[in-house]
């Protein structure tokens, strides 16, 4: 066959499924007890919703499209700015904070490579409304711990506030337009363009060689304290600054203290407008950040009232290959427990019978229902690992019984029909 999967999309088998779906159950189960609940929003939007902060540009990493009534549609490349609007439609009047959480694909025009897909998956959390310390450091710590849930250990938090730079930016007279533009170039982390964007826009040299400094500056807390020295003539930076270590305060009554300050983290995305942080996991080459997040304030650009909100994502697909790296040995998921074989066709319709007894007890059954030979069910039954074979017997019936046969250790025995679903149960336990 001549038709491929597009380019950077991905099909999934039975095991990946699976694995895939405890990762997803563990995530909700750790948001859930953080008081989050689950929202869901259409895969495409108007094209607008991601261009109104962006501008046009961004366009360029969108899939978007004309629907047949000339519509500019757009497939979603993430989840924050859906769930503003779906804030903005039907949820201004609740009271807030509102704590939701959400789980699905994202579509973004990129050049594929191991770890970034054309369409991926989020999970992540929004809290609107109710913004401070102490809710970002919630977000945050929500994160870490999904990590440690997940059994990752190997992870690093960066957290900054853009609130540094910007007050930085802003003593110097930049005009608006050119944060944008600095600020994906900090994104990029590369110094030397850095530089040349500065001498662009023309920005006063001395905020330029602060700029240079801040953007490098990564490392443990104490770097909090040679950061004050440098924007001390700076009230709003100073500001900022404080902010952020109240918040790693918070952090670490939340128990979370592998983490690092990072002032260069600029984030892709330009809504935000204060805290930012990042999740970089080790054994993922270029694509380590499994996790972004931050402060920002989508709904008041929406029209809506000023409502700062703080959230974040998981790359999903990373996440799922993360824990693949740190799980130990990899167990092999059984699709079902119990094969009932009958080994004649006359008793098939018993074996359905049975089969559907043991499911409907929430036993986990396979029934041949092709007519194999009793060798070929056993041998299919080892090769899905199940820990019992039911086998139905004309003889054996007439008596009201079936034998149950031990896969591992290959042990029969006669068991009557009435009380075999519980033995399952009781063995399976
Ligand atoms: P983001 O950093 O653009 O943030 O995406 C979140 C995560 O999605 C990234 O950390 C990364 O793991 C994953 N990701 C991004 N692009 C790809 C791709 N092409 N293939 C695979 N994984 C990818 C956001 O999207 C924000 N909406 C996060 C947020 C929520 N901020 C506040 N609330």
């Amino acid at each position: 066959m001549d038709i491929q999967r597009p380019r950077g999309t991905r099909d999934f088998l039975f095991e990946e499924m699976k694995e895939r779906r405890e990762i997803e159950n563990t995530l909700r189960r750790v948001f859930e007890t953080y008081g989050y609940g689950e929202i869901k929003t259409p895969l495409f939007e108007d094209l607008a919703l991601f261009t109104k902060k962006s501008g046009e540009e961004i366009t360029g990493q969108i899939y978007h499209f004309q629907d047949k009534s000339g519509r500019e549609l757009a497939l979603r490349p993430e989840l924050t700015a859906p769930v503003s609007r779906l804030y903005i439609n039907e949820l201004q009047k609740s009271p807030k904070p509102l704590k939701m959480y959400y789980f699905g694909s994202c579509f973004r025009y990129e050049r594929p490579q191991k770890g970034r897909y054309r369409q991926f998956w989020q999970m992540g959390c929004e809290l609107i409304g109710g913004k401070s310390p102490e809710s970002e450091a919630e977000i945050i710590a929500m994160a870490a711990h999904s990590l440690e849930e997940l059994g990752v250990k190997d992870f690093e938090i960066h957290i900054g506030n853009l609130g540094i730079i910007r007050g930085i930016l802003h003593q110097a007279n930049a005009p608006k337009i050119v944060y944008d533009t600095i600020m994906a170039v900090i994104d990029k982390g590369e110094v030397e363009e850095l530089l040349k964007t500065l001498n662009e826009v023309e920005i006063d040299p001395k905020a330029s060689e602060i700029l240079i400094k801040l953007v490098g500056m990564v490392g443990q807390r104490e770097i909090i304290k040679e950061t004050s020295e440098i924007i001390k003539d700076n009230p709003k930076s100073v500001e900022a600054l404080n902010e952020l270590d109240e918040l790693l305060d918070i952090l670490e009554a939340f128990g979370f203290t592998n983490y690092k300050v990072n002032l260069g983290i600029a984030r892709g995305l330009d809504y935000y407008s204060g805290i930012v942080f990042e999740i970089y996991a080790q054994g993922l080459g270029a694509q380590k950040q499994i996790s972004g997040g931050g402060t920002y304030n989508l709904i008041e650009i929406f029209g809506g009232e000023k409502v700062e909100s703080t959230g974040f994502a998981f790359g999903f697909d990373r996440l799922v290959e993360c824990v693949r790296l740190c799980g130990e040995e990899k167990t092999h998921h059984k699709t079902v427990d119990v094969y009932v074989a009958p080994v004649s066709k006359d008793v098939k319709l018993k074996a359905i019978e049975i089969a559907q007894k043991f499911r409907k007890d929430g036993i986990k059954t396979e029934v041949d229902l092709v007519g194999r030979k009793l060798k070929k069910i056993l041998n299919q039954a080892n090769n899905l690992q199940v820990d019992y074979v039911i086998l139905v017997g004309e003889r054996d019936l007439k008596e009201g019984k079936v034998t149950v046969k031990n896969m591992e250790s290959g042990e029969q025995e006669l068991v009557e029909i009435e009380s075999v679903t519980q033995m399952m149960i009781d063995l399976l336990k």
